[in-house]
């Protein structure tokens, strides 16, 4: 199984489609924003180290992140980065413990992105993603899933969201041009259903 990266802005929905992706593919999920809330709610050192950058829309430093991701590759199983690499510096730290074999650029305009993370809400207690708009809770408030209480991620509050996505355009926006280069992006436009984004994704993996 190839080891696959998922790029794309702020509220893309690289979370949404990792999910059905890895149910699919077997991939090993790597998201290190969830990994960084898992720490955050524990208050482990990393976490008290992350809280104050995720709250402001900054990235967590790159040796930070190299270190934990590392940890949690298997070399044995396919992978499934979603959120890493998000500098040139965590892309070429990347390599020099793993390989990638294709990255799958989610193209989406801002202010589409800016209308998702607006109404998306979490699971508290198990992290499964909603958007008020177009993914709604069957019961509102309530998790599909397991039950826990829906909130709104602190970062996703306007002024926070406009740092992220500046953030982005500076550090993240120029590994598209870095793995185009390389000849390993495929661009998938995301400004369509959740189920047309995860089937032209699924064709680019089996094809
Ligand atoms: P992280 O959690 O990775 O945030 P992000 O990249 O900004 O991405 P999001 O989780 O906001 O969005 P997404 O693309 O996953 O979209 P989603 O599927 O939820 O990182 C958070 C923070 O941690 C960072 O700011 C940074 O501080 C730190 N961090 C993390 N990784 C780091 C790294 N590598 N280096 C340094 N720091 C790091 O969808 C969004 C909404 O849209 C949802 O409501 C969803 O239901 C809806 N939606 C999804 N798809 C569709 C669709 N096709 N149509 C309509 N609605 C949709």
């Amino acid at each position: 199984m190839k080891n696959v990266v998922l790029l794309g802005p702020p509220g893309a929905g690289k979370g949404t489609v990792a999910a059905r992706l890895v149910q699919e593919f077997k991939f090993l999920h790597v998201s290190t924003g969830d990994m960084l809330r898992e720490e955050v709610a524990q208050n482990t050192p990393l976490g008290q180290l992350a809280k104050g950058y995720m709250a402001r829309g900054e990235l967590v430093p790159d040796e930070v992140i190299l270190s934990m991701v590392r940890q949690r590759v298997d070399a044995k199983k396919g992978v499934l980065f979603d959120g890493f690499p998000r500098t040139i510096a965590q892309a070429e730290g990347l390599e020099r413990f793993t390989t990638v074999d294709l990255v799958i650029f989610l193209e989406v305009e801002q202010e589409e992105v800016v209308r998702r993370l607006s109404s998306r809400v979490v699971c508290s207690a198990c992290g499964a993603v909603y958007n008020l708009i177009t993914q709604p809770p069957r019961v509102q408030g309530k998790c599909d899933q397991c039950g826990g209480t829906l909130v709104q991620r602190e970062d996703d509050k306007p002024e926070v969201v406009a740092r992220r996505f500046a953030v982005y355009m500076r550090d993240s926006a120029p590994l598209v041009a870095y793995y185009e280069g390389r000849g390993m992006l495929r661009r998938v436009r995301a400004d369509r259903s959740p189920d047309e984004v995860f089937q032209a994704i699924a064709e680019v993996l089996r094809s």
